[in-house]
């Protein structure tokens, strides 16, 4: 009997090679950032028409502050304009916005829309949005572990509690708390790296990788990482 076409739940994306795309059209780093950002709005009706239920894009990372001034605005004011506009569009296609990453180094009036957004988008029961924002995996398990601590010193947690914390608990910990963990990792621009993306969720996706620069993605190759999902035979560290 042919085996089931499976769509994975969850999907995480990292969106590289908007520059290398700028810089073949002989235009600035940021046309090919903004290029980047129409290919995330597509992309999400496309997972959303296709089945999936979560997808999470990284969008700026705890590293990228040290790429120069000038880009390092485009990109944040690209990110405020995506906030703003998706209140509406995000009542429109029924979809829940959510950021991970450490926002409070993140100018005010951005972290303010994220919260609205967040905020309005809430009972949105169609596609699971997660913006990796100031994202970092270290980062975050980092700022995971302070939490506990500070949980443990607050007696929030008892000493057995502590002793007997099962992965499950950690989790609550993390910014993805409540969020299944990813099922397929696509990573865009021929790069084949982690680069610090969601190291404790990744752990038992499968990965992706292809040539296609970030602002030529689109449907089909996102058919192609899920045909290339069903080829793989996931045994979760089984036989
Ligand atoms: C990597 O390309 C891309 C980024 C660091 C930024 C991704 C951001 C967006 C697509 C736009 C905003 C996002 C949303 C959610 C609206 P690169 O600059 O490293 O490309 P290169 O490797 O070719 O130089």
């Amino acid at each position: 009997m042919a085996e089931e076409y499976r769509i994975p739940q969850h999907v995480a994306i990292i969106m590289d090679g908007n520059g290398r795309w700028a810089k073949k059209r002989m235009m600035p780093r940021t046309y090919g950032h903004s290029q980047g950002s129409k290919t995330v709005e597509k992309i999400c009706e496309d997972a959303h028409r296709m089945g999936i239920k979560y997808l999470t894009v990284y969008a700026f990372s705890t590293e990228n502050w040290s790429r120069p001034e000038s880009e390092v605005t485009t990109l944040m004011n690209l990110l405020r304009e995506y906030m703003k506009d998706c209140i509406k569009t995000s009542s429109k296609n029924n979809m829940r916005v959510r950021v991970i990453g450490d926002i409070s180094r993140l100018d005010a009036d951005l972290q303010e829309s994220i919260t609205k957004l967040e905020e309005a988008s809430k009972n949105n029961t169609g596609l699971n949005f997660q913006v990796a924002l100031n994202y970092g995996g270290r980062d975050e398990l980092l700022r995971a572990a302070k939490k506990l601590a500070g949980d443990y010193k607050a007696g929030v947690l008892s000493d057995e509690a502590l002793q007997q914390l099962t992965e499950a608990q950690f989790e609550e910990y993390l910014d993805t708390k409540g969020i299944p963990a990813p099922d397929l990792l696509i990573r865009t621009s021929g790069e084949v790296r982690l680069s610090n993306y969601m190291l404790w969720q990744l752990a038992y996706a499968e990965f992706y990788f292809t040539d296609v620069l970030w602002p030529d993605f689109d449907k089909k190759e996102l058919q192609k990482a899920i045909d290339y999902y069903n080829k793989r035979d996931r045994r979760f560290g089984g036989v």
